[in-house]
């Protein structure tokens, strides 16, 4: 919407900047007139009764001229050369990794730029990197400096040289923005401690615990085991201070605009540094609210709609993801509804697939999965997933009772089942996890393991089992391919592609103990890496596999993210099967999630509207089939699956 007073606001101060409105400068004057009252109206919509909401205001305006004053001018020719859906390409695949455990040091990661070249991977997910203490870190996401990086990993021009190396391979870097908290030692939190009334308005404190245990009441609880409760104690302030996650990890006020504007421009500071995809860290928590849970509340949708309209002004390359992992419903409005829809994070985590494909590969029954279908693909055009089976974090089963209870199982007793199964309780079962902050008082948990460990190859090696390794890793494929033709950004988790099982070292490190995550965060044996080309073995085996499935991708234009997915009527509850559509071309992808050989009738290429096939092309091996008669069946072995592209005479 155009407001004059902005408009008039705006135009002052990008003169005052010295920003040439009519010349070189003409697309950034567009971009910001364009989204001027929008952010505007976002803004007060929030602050308008906080008493530096103007003051905050024209910071903000500032903050974002400055982002592009400061805007390298490579970074200029690329926003202008990326097309603006991007990251939907077919062409993009990711590897999430952290620096130190993969190579040492950011000196050391541009020799390794041709390892991910090797597999396919044009696009890095570097987990955390900038100041965190090293025994209160979780992993990073406990910053202490967001803009100095961590002496372990080495600095920020090293850091710098990555991305540009990166840039000149075509290759895309993903860095995170740890947006809801900071780490008790940060430089606000300080001040905060020593009695700045300015920083302290950055964190929620409580004198006393009245309002703590209001909050309590109604808040869940993120790390029940290593950090009950919401709320921290602390001696300096003498107050307690709200820590959602761990009790060095101070929750940001985003009440007080001006922490909406240090953290703006922090994320344009990432985005100089030559992000391409910002990676918001949990946005679920970044409002709170007395009575409510504190979490997916509408202002931290409008917090995130005011950064990607400032984004969009300042660096328009920079693609938001966010990190929400809840329900389902809860995810979806992540990219926006309403006059919002597809303006809000351009890509999300498909947590809910990713979960029930650990679902469907325990009960070998795909049938919870498709429930939840509906939901997913409400997906606005233009917005993408984040597809993946692991991550650095644990696995939730956050999909909906109802959508277990509408295939007829007890969902209190199907997630047991889940539980058990990854755990290694089960009797019988494959795989080695581990249950993660298991909640004592409601029993919910989630589960930590690698790829590898939670297929079975961990136990298969212990035992020797040379049939049970060849099952585990058709297990690791079947869910990898899953993933990577889905639809969406397939990120790989680094160790997957050679089959890092759990790592259990992490036990002997006081920062680490608490946190059973670490199992599933390897540290990388270039040994182990190596073998990779040693004809039979694992590695070599799991590699080659994995780079036949990134080649396959790029290959089929159908496998960009066009929300161009249909689901096929199911035929056979083991086998998922999709059609991905593009122009003339038609692919039909299927997987069969269990240890059974099953099969498919050659109906299932005849049923979609529009289409009359003859043959069909198995895009992994060239080879053709006539499309049979309707009595006769496509044969899926255990754990494998296939991709038909439909042939028309
Ligand atoms: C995100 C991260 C997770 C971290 C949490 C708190 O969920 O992925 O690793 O513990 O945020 O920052």
């Amino acid at each position: 919407m155009y407001t004059a007073a902005t408009h008039q606001q705006f135009v002052t101060l990008l003169r005052n900047s010295g920003i040439d409105i009519n010349g070189a400068d003409h697309s950034f004057f567009v971009r910001c007139m364009a989204n001027a009252g929008v952010v505007y109206e976002l803004f007060y919509s929030i602050y308008q009764r906080h008493n530096a909401a103007q003051h905050a205001f024209e910071a903000l305006l500032k903050t974002i001229i400055a982002a592009y004053q400061n805007r390298p001018s490579t970074l200029l020719e690329r926003d202008a050369q990326k097309q603006a859906d991007w990251f939907l390409s077919e062409q993009i695949v990711g590897m999430s990794l952290y620096v130190d455990r993969f190579c040492g040091d950011l000196k050391a990661l541009p020799s390794k730029l041709s390892y991910f070249e090797e597999l396919g991977v044009n696009f890095l997910h570097l987990m955390p990197l900038f100041e965190s203490p090293e025994k209160e870190s979780d992993g990073g996401y406990a910053v202490s400096n967001f803009r100095k990086v961590d002496e372990r990993f080495g600095t920020l021009e090293e850091l710098m040289a990555v991305q540009q190396q990166m840039q000149a391979k075509g290759m895309y870097l993903m860095l995170d923005i740890v947006l809801n908290h900071t780490s008790h030692l940060h430089e606000w939190a300080l001040k905060a401690k020593a009695g700045d009334p300015f920083y302290k308005d950055f964190f929620y404190t409580f004198a006393d615990r009245t309002l703590p245990d209001q909050f309590d009441a109604t808040m869940p609880e993120i790390f029940p085991e290593s950090a009950p409760g919401n709320f921290t104690y602390n001696k300096e302030l003498k107050a307690w201070v709200m820590t959602v996650f761990h009790q060095y990890q101070w929750d940001l006020n985003y009440s007080n605009p001006n922490v909406l504007v240090a953290m703006l421009d922090t994320i344009f500071f990432y985005a100089n540094i030559g992000v391409d995809i910002l990676r918001i860290d949990a946005p679920a928590f970044i409002w709170k609210q007395l009575g409510t849970t504190c979490q997916n509340l509408p202002q931290a949708h409008t917090l995130l709609r005011l950064i990607k309209h400032c984004v969009q002004m300042a660096s328009p390359g920079m693609a938001l993801l966010g990190e929400a992992i809840v329900a389902p419903e809860a995810i979806m409005q992540y990219f926006g509804e309403g006059t919002f829809t597809a303006r809000e994070c351009d890509v999300a985590y498909n947590a809910t697939h990713m979960a029930l494909q650990w679902d469907a590969l325990a009960t070998g029954d795909t049938r919870v999965m498709l429930q939840a279908q509906p939901i997913l693909l409400q997906k606005p055009k233009g917005t993408t997933w984040l597809t993946y089976t692991r991550c650095h974090d644990d696995i939730g089963l956050g999909y909906d009772d109802a959508m277990i209870a509408a295939v007829g199982f007890n969902p209190y007793e199907h997630r047991k089942f889940l539980k058990n199964w990854y755990s290694g309780m089960y009797p019988g079962t494959y795989a080695k996890g581990a249950l993660f902050s298991v909640n004592p008082k409601t029993q919910d948990a989630r589960i930590s393991g690698t790829l590898a460990s939670l297929c079975g190859l961990e136990s298969a090696i212990l035992n020797q089992q040379e049939a049970a390794i060849q099952l585990a890793i058709q297990r690791m494929l079947v869910m990898q391919a899953h993933s990577m033709f889905l639809g969406g950004i397939p990120m790989l988790f680094y160790g997957d592609e050679v089959g890092y099982t759990n790592d259990y070292s992490y036990l002997h490190d006081a920062g680490k103990s608490y946190d059973n995550r670490w199992m599933h965060r390897p540290i990388i044996d270039w040994k182990k890496n190596d073998r990779r080309n040693e004809q039979g073995t694992i590695e070599q085996q799991l590699f080659t596999a994995m780079q036949r499935l990134i080649t396959l991708r790029k290959q089929y234009k159908a496998f960009a993210d066009y929300s161009n997915l249909i689901w096929l009527t199911p035929h056979n509850k083991h086998i998922a099967g999709f059609v991905r559509q593009h122009q003339s071309q038609t692919l039909f992808c299927f997987f069969n999630f269990s240890s059974y050989t099953t099969e498919l009738t050659w109906y299932v290429f005849k049923e979609l509207p529009h289409t009359s096939f003859t043959q069909v092309k198995d895009i992994a091996n060239g080879t053709f089939h006539n499309i049979g008669p309707d009595h006769e069946h496509l044969v899926f072995p255990p754990y494998s699956w296939m991709i038909f592209e439909g042939i028309s005479d």
